[in-house]
């Protein structure tokens, strides 16, 4: 926790949208009828959308964990998030796209979007993708991403989209469990400066996915490509997205009647990091994710007619997801994409884009921010950024001093600033202030949003060295660090993992109704939540989650190295980095060289975003006498800690040599 007690003031400059929600008191008031009676609140929230049938009963709670909202209500996501508003505000931008190089802009209003995904998803039906079908999409940040999500979303198929910067091997991993019938990607795309391919990624990946049919290929550069044709490998049918496009005549509009689905139809599958090597395909719906979305999105963001809404996550994290995508077009907002970097050309890269498209709500992540402090805060004063007038973080905990630096000088103490938790599985925001209503500390997240229940209950250490650890424990006193979690369900959680629903109940529900996050927090005395991080396998490495098991099964699969532990180590900028101890066959040199070695072992089998920082040798990993890794020890190891009596219980430690070796390298 920082300085807990420096409470900052909601800006005057900020008002609310919402008339019925201006204080302290009414956001009380609001969430206390939300706890009470979930059914009345969230039906009412519902009714921001459209229905193609109404719902019997907003929550099933009969069979926990498996949860249903609006149970037999009817809806469309694409038609709420596209065609209702190209109806009332054709004219009005959508989505504004700013490439790398500077002359590559794209505009799309409600209009033309609607056009471009009944074009595109004319084309998922002529290749035979029907409803329940799943499509992957591996694609940058480009407008065809959330225009292939939302063709998917309008015939009623499945997307998973994979995010860039993992290895073929673990593109053919998520694109296999999910049985994807096509496969969306691009020629290539720009990332500081130079032409990154995915093409190559894709093709390698899909090697042994017997699933997939067909190849679609935008060709974002313009650049000599060959797509394999059928006669050379049978299948999969490679195409050029725009010439399947071109299929009908640009003078005419077409038309594509929205998929009746079911609130409780699968809408995505998203895959994030798992505590045991497999990634998990978390799912989410129709009715449920898209009511908390867009709730999140008028209460948190306080979303306007008149925003230009810029969330800088890649679409291929669920923040792209939500927050990018279904959240403000369901909204009926203008949405900013960008496919670059901060820091190219320039450092002020983001502060340009700002200003030059007044872009009025900011959300980024602690580590963008971290990042862009480190490049100079005459950056931030070479533009003009009182167009902005919120600001928002995402991803892991911001420390207080880059929350005051952002204050300062990105929101010069005009904007709130909503420091938001939440997780892929939570579907939206689960902890925030609420902008021009709550005082905000910097570093908390502040309160839980509507119909969410927070409890922290007490966490031992060495919990996660025993196999069930009781977490029946007894909820914690105001000041003391837990193990969060949420006692009431809410319409945006998932709804289940891919093929694997006990994996499912195991993972997040333990032995009771109650979802775990993996993380810890602390309340303070006057109800402010702080996030203080995981306290499970992942590690958080500049916004993203990274498995501890996933890294070191590719250490391990090295046929020199017999046993590897992964830790995360504080790092400044990013967080966290991947830290590993490994322990080598006898006849192998433990050397730099070999080191090196390594890190690009695990780089190739998992991509570049699992790049290990440092590598230290030994001959014994410090274990339980159950034969569990002490992951808590080598995490403080790591960390720098040479004292053993700071190393926290080390009762259940089998053989005290294995520590004392690391602690005298
Ligand atoms: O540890 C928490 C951290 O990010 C994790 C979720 O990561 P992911 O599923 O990739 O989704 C990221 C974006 C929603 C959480 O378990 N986290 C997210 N937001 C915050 C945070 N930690 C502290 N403060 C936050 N605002």
């Amino acid at each position: 926790m920082g300085e807990k007690n420096e409470a900052i003031l909601p800006p005057k400059e900020f008002m609310r949208r919402m008339p019925w929600i201006r204080s302290v008191d009414e956001y009380e008031r609001l969430y206390r009828e939300s706890i009470k009676n979930p059914e009345k609140f969230w039906g009412k929230q519902a009714e921001a959308l459209d229905w193609f049938k109404k719902w019997d009963k907003v929550l099933d709670e009969t069979n926990p964990p498996f949860y249903k909202w609006f149970v037999n209500g009817e809806l469309n996501i694409c038609h709420n998030c596209v065609d209702r508003w190209a109806e009332i505000q054709p004219e009005k931008l959508a989505i504004i796209w700013q490439g790398e190089p500077d002359e590559d802009v794209r505009t799309f209003t409600y209009d033309g979007l609607k056009q471009q995904v009944n074009r595109f998803a004319h084309t998922l039906k002529r290749f035979g993708v029907e409803k329940g079908d799943r499509v992957a999409l591996y694609l940058p940040m480009i407008p065809e991403l959330p225009i292939a999500m939302l063709a998917c979303a309008k015939i009623g198929a499945i997307h998973t989209v994979i995010v860039g910067g993992i290895s073929a091997e673990a593109v053919k991993i998520r694109i296999q469990d999910a049985e994807a019938k096509m496969l969306v990607t691009a020629n290539g795309y720009y990332r500081a400066g130079k032409i990154k391919d995915s093409l190559e990624i894709a093709k390698e990946a899909i090697k042994d996915c017997h699933s997939v049919e067909t190849v679609i290929v935008v060709k974002r550069i313009d650049k000599e490509t060959h797509l394999p044709c059928c006669a050379e490998c049978q299948k999969p049918v490679y195409s050029w997205w725009e010439q399947e496009m071109e299929f009908y005549d640009y003078d005419f509009p077409v038309e594509c009647a929205p998929e009746r689905m079911s609130a409780d139809d699968i809408s995505f599958l998203l895959y994030t990091s798992g505590s045991t090597g497999k990634p998990k395909g978390v799912v989410h719906t129709t009715g449920g994710y898209l009511v908390y979305v867009n709730t999140t999105m008028w209460y948190i963001f306080d979303i306007r007619d008149n925003d230009v809404f810029w969330c800088t996550a890649d679409i291929g994290w669920i923040t792209g997801h939500s927050y990018v995508v279904y959240g403000p077009l369901s909204c009926g907002a203008t949405v900013f994409m960008y496919e670059g970097v901060p820091t190219y050309p320039e450092p002020d890269r983001y502060w340009e884009l700002i200003e030059k498209y007044k872009i009025s709500i900011f959300y980024t992540a602690p580590t963008v921010i971290r990042d862009l402090i480190q490049q100079g805060t005459e950056w931030t004063q070479k533009r003009d950024l009182s167009c902005l007038r919120l600001l928002g973080s995402v991803g892991e905990p911001i420390d207080s001093k880059s929350w005051l630096w952002y204050f300062e000088n990105v929101g010069k103490k005009r904007c709130s600033l909503v420091d938001t938790y939440w997780q892929t599985e939570t579907g939206g925001i689960l902890l925030t202030t609420l902008p021009g209503v709550h005082s905000m500390k910097p570093g908390s997240t502040g309160f839980p949003f509507f119909g969410v229940v927070p409890e922290i209950i007490k966490h031992k250490e060495s919990d996660e060295e025993c196999n069930e650890p009781d977490l029946r424990r007894s909820q914690c006193s105001v000041g003391e660090m837990g193990k969060l979690m949420f006692s009431r369900p809410w319409p945006g959680m998932l709804k289940g993992l891919w093929k694997d629903p006990e994996r499912f109940s195991k993972t997040y529900w333990h032995k009771f109704e109650k979802y775990l996050s993996g993380d810890g927090a602390v309340e303070d005395e006057d109800g402010y939540f702080w996030v203080t991080g995981r306290i499970d396998d992942l590690i958080n490495v500049s916004g993203h989650l990274l498995s501890t098991a996933e890294t070191e099964g590719a250490l391990i699969s090295h046929q020199y190295v017999t046993e590897a532990a992964v830790v995360g180590k504080p790092h400044k900028i990013k967080g966290n980095e991947l830290y590993a101890f490994v322990v080598l066959g006898k006849e192998v040199d433990m050397d730099k060289e070999f080191q090196i070695v390594l890190v690009k072992h695990v780089r190739e089998k998992l991509g570049p975003i699992y790049t290990i920082r440092e590598i230290k040798f030994t001959e014994k990993l410090p274990k339980t006498k159950s034969g569990k890794i002490m992951r808590r020890v080598l995490r403080k190891i790591a960390a720098g800690e040479k004292n053993i009596t700071e190393l926290g219980d080390l009762s259940t430690l089998a053989d005290e040599s294995a520590i004392q070796n690391l602690l005298k390298e």
